[in-house]
């Protein structure tokens, strides 16, 4: 059984992520989609809103699954049965921290190898930090994220 983990703070979730998802359901038997639960970060959704809405965008993939962790990822990979960490790659920008990341998790365990996909180039610019600003500002993110997370966004920012 493939199991990939793809961890992220996901505040919120994007179509960048999802593209992601969508793509590796097809490669791995399970995909977990692992929420970090740091609530010393400030997220602007708690965890379980951020699940929420992660659980909307991807109700039709039927290996896909939603939880959360707190802790070290590694841990959480080797608690769930997995072997592989899920990253997106967006930009060189982001391949920096990535692979710092990835080479520590290895010296960590070096039985989860981290995999990484490329972004879908039209989600190369997104991030859910420039979508929260976006939204806060007034601007319009109907192409960045699905309706229902625009709608919370809304919301929050009401
Ligand atoms: O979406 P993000 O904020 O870029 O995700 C970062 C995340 C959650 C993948 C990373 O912060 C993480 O793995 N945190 C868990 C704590 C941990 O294992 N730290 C050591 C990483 S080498």
């Amino acid at each position: 059984m493939k199991i990939a983990v793809y961890p992220g703070s996901f505040d919120p979730i994007t179509y960048g992520h999802i593209d992601i998802i969508d793509r590796a359901s097809r490669l791995f038997d399970n995909v977990i989609v692992a929420v970090l639960n740091n609530p010393s970060k400030a997220p602007l959704f708690d965890t379980e809103e951020r699940m929420d809405m992660i659980r909307n965008a991807t109700s039709e993939l039927r290996n896909v699954e939603v939880d959360s962790f707190s802790g070290l990822l590694i841990d959480y990979v080797d608690q769930k049965g997995a072997n592989t960490v899920l990253k997106g790659l967006r930009a060189v920008s982001d391949f920096e921290y990535e692979l710092q990341m990835a080479l520590m998790n290895r010296k960590l365990n070096r039985n989860v190898e981290t995999i990484f996909m490329m972004t879908s180039s039209r989600y190369s610019f997104l991030s859910s930090s420039l979508v929260k600003e976006v939204a806060r500002l007034g601007g319009c993110v109907k192409e960045l994220v699905p309706d229902y997370v625009s709608e919370k966004l809304l919301e929050k920012n009401k």
